[in-house]
């Protein structure tokens, strides 16, 4: 694996990325916001500044931006705050591209307007709330200033199988194993996808030197309310624990994608990677619910 550096070290998928190209090159660097300006690992997206990382004087070849604003509600709710951020995420972008530094950017099915479903790599964009408007201003500059040598990852709904980690299948399952109900929609249709299946992904296109735009999820498609009822069922739980509703219902006041079902045209030429089924995870955390919910109940007798 070429020498990566992990751009925001501290989150869910750039902690991961971390570790795991950590193993190639011990002394690559992550970055924290949480470290003081000026030290070997400081960078904070407001007001990016690369210098200080000497990432082409150590041998890095490339970046991997995990930095972000999350929240679907926080890009809504506090927009001026967030767009520094993207425009900070382009700035970084330009100064990595100067040292040499091919950029790797996390994009998301959100830049799709979710009417039809099964976006390929090159589909227009088109999206309907802030979150993914900023995404998508993002891809758009990016191809511009870097012209070839640049990757943009498109994630689904990432998780991990641990038991508590607070991911969707988990905290699906402590849900409904309490007692407890779960609204999901039946017309949110997705791929959710296992976060070891992308960083294999991801180190294949590194390998292979993949550039452009490329499509990363998990090829199944399901509906929250499908997963939600299914989990139950592995959970020996009633499916009357899952209500049924429309994403209408939230009542929000931005727009969700209800169908952001990708498709992997380019990741299947170039790598033909396999993702796990996703029937074999549930399986794996309603395992792993089940056995805490009887070891829980002996201790309690
Ligand atoms: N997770 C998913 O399901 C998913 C799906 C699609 C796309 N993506 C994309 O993948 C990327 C990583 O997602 P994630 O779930 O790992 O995000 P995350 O857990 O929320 O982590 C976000 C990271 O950004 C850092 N950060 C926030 N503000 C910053 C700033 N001003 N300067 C520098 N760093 C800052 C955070 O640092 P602190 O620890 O200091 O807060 C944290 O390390 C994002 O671009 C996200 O949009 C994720």
């Amino acid at each position: 694996m070429i020498k990566t550096a992990i751009i925001g070290r501290t989150g869910f998928i750039g902690n991961a990325l971390y570790s795991e190209c950590k193993k190639a090159h011990p002394d690559c660097i992550g970055t924290t916001r949480q470290s003081t300006k000026g030290d070997w690992d400081y960078l904070n997206l407001l007001d990016p500044d690369i210098a200080a990382l000497k990432l082409a004087e150590s041998g890095h070849k490339a970046a991997i931006i995990c930095a972000a604003i999350t929240g679907l509600k926080v890009c809504e709710n506090e927009k001026e705050y967030t767009k520094r951020m993207t425009e900070g995420t382009i700035q970084l972008i330009q100064q990595l591209v100067k040292e040499g530094i091919k950029p790797i950017y996390f994009s998301s099915d959100t830049v799709f307007d979710g009417k039809k479903g099964s976006y390929d790599d090159e589909a227009p964009l088109n999206p309907v709330n802030e979150y993914g408007k900023q995404k998508a201003e993002i891809e758009r500059r990016m191809k511009e200033i870097c012209k070839e040598n640049y990757l943009i990852v498109r994630l689904t709904k990432i998780f991990t199988l641990e038991y508590g980690d607070r991911t969707i299948l988990d905290d699906m399952a402590s849900v409904l194993i309490s007692g407890g109900t779960i609204r999901a929609a039946y017309d949110q249709i997705f791929s959710i996808t296992l976060l070891s299946d992308v960083i294999n992904a991801i180190q294949l296109l590194q390998k292979n030197n993949v550039t452009g735009v490329v499509n990363v999820s998990s090829p199944e498609v399901w509906s929250r309310y499908d997963l939600a009822v299914k989990m139950a069922d592995c959970l020996g739980v009633s499916s009357k624990n899952v209500q049924r509703m429309s994403l209408d219902d939230l009542g929000e006041p931005f727009l969700r994608p209800k169908n952001t079902t990708l498709v992997t045209k380019r990741l299947d030429q170039e790598i033909n990677y396999k993702f796990t089924s996703i029937e074999q995870c549930i399986k794996q955390v309603t395992d792993m619910w089940n056995k805490n919910k009887s070891y829980t109940v002996q201790v309690n007798q």
